[in-house]
């Protein structure tokens, strides 16, 4: 006896009306028509089904902290820096658990059950550290948290953050971070990159450096990156996370960088809601855009994962923790809008996303777990284009958040009209 049928599904792979066998926390049968007996059955309109968002790239312990103590007049990184620099040393444990809770409240109602998220080991008390530490454990039935140690004020400019990272990771911090564009010198990035992929080489960890998050086209630790990936044998291990630069990099040296990026097996994590905002501030008209060269590398064969980066926080005032949102800014500011072009972009956000993290039994396979979401869309783009409600989100095989279908009845001339924004009509 099976203890949920989900019937007439449509996947992100484009099969339609798939039926979807559960039994306990795991997919134990996908297909067509399965003829079994079950306790629940959820007969879908050929809603989209997939495996939950992931967010390969986020900020818990900023999250929720806009205004505080002032709010970030330039919009610009490094006076978001500044701010949390006057913000850190006066949080306390409760403070920084209490919202990132509530952000993983929202995340799981948004249909996000995994997110990467870089703490601040900057801060000597490791306050942060610890909460989130406490909270990943807390929530770990609902939501899959991985916490990665992050300078961020410098591996070698702040003076504790070597012991700091240290202290971080053998408290059980997952994946090792780093800040090489923030170093005092290009020479200090690139002796960080290496020392820090040691580090993580030498603790069976994984990698996740904010790298090159800069206007600047001479910013290219990623090249430092990926060939220390290779040198430690890291392949497929390691993420470079904004790598901005590459936006207003030489052409001819990008031909050569992204070769040597697929070769390491090094994937590129683009934030394209805070790039878009923080790059180019700077410029005269015309502005650059700033975000990484995702069309570039995704032709290429280098995996691309999207991250929503900071929600309601010094860097980013705007946001509710929408992976859907992520992947909307990200067609357009890539000029991603081919259909599949938007396939890819909603991979960044679910399945390339998952294998950056290295998630277990992620997918809509037999073995898998059954932590899925139902979008009120019919495929992808849909998905994007509408920012689709989610309708149901299923984690270990039970209902954890249910939303109503988007529908609007229009009263016009005294005539009574539901729409509801699908490509097909309502429903
Ligand atoms: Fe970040």
């Amino acid at each position: 006896m099976l203890d949920l049928m989900i019937r007439n599904a449509n996947l992100a792979d484009g099969r339609q009306g798939i039926d979807i066998a559960i039994r306990g926390d795991r997919i134990v049968e996908v297909g067509e028509r399965i003829e079994a007996d079950a306790r629940e059955t959820l007969v879908l309109d050929n809603w989209l089904v997939t495996p939950p968002f992931v967010d390969p790239h986020f900020h818990l312990d900023s999250a929720l902290s806009a205004g505080r103590p002032r709010v970030n007049r330039s919009g610009t990184l490094l006076e978001g820096i500044e701010i949390w620099g006057e913000l850190a040393p006066t949080l306390t444990p409760d403070d920084v658990k209490s919202r990132a809770r509530e952000l993983c409240l929202w995340s799981i109602a948004r249909g996000c059950l995994a997110i990467r998220s870089h703490v601040d080991v900057t801060d000597d008390s490791l306050t942060s550290v610890d909460a989130l530490l406490e909270l990943r454990d807390e929530l770990a039935p609902w939501i899959d948290l991985q916490l990665v140690a992050f300078p961020q004020n410098g591996y070698y400019r702040h003076a504790d953050s070597r012991s700091n990272m240290i202290r971080a990771l053998d408290k059980g911090v997952d994946v090792v971070g780093g800040i090489p564009h923030f170093e005092r010198s290009t020479a200090e990035g690139t002796a960080s990159v290496r020392e820090l992929c040691e580090l993580a080489a030498e603790r069976g960890l994984l990698v996740d450096m904010h790298c090159d998050e800069t206007d600047d086209p001479l910013s290219r630790h990623v090249e430092t990156l990926a060939s220390e990936t290779q040198r430690l044998g890291l392949q497929g291990r390691v993420a470079g996370s904004h790598l901005t630069s590459m936006h207003s990099m030489d052409t001819s040296y990008v031909s050569k960088l992204l070769p040597l990026m697929l070769e390491a097996g090094l994937t590129a994590i683009a934030n394209p809601l805070i790039n878009i905002v923080i790059q180019g501030r700077k410029d005269d008209y015309p502005k650059r855009r700033g975000m990484t060269r995702i069309k570039e590398m995704i032709t290429a064969g280098i995996p691309v994962a999207l991250g929503h980066d900071c929600v309601m926080d010094p860097w980013y005032g705007l946001g509710s923790h929408d992976m859907l949102e992520v992947a909307h800014m990200a067609v357009h500011v890539g000029h991603m809008t081919g259909v599949e072009e938007m396939e890819a972009v909603f991979d960044g956000v679910t399945s390339v996303a998952a294998r950056t993290l290295h998630l277990d039994g992620y997918g809509v396979a037999p073995g898998c777990f059954a932590d899925l979401v139902v979008l009120q869309a019919r495929h992808p783009a849909e998905a994007i284009r509408l920012r689709a409600t989610r309708l149901h989100v299923l984690r270990r095989g039970a209902m954890i958040a249910q939303t109503a279908p988007e529908k609007v009845a229009l009263s016009l001339g005294g005539k009574r009209k539901m729409i509801d924004f699908l490509e097909d009509g309502p429903q």
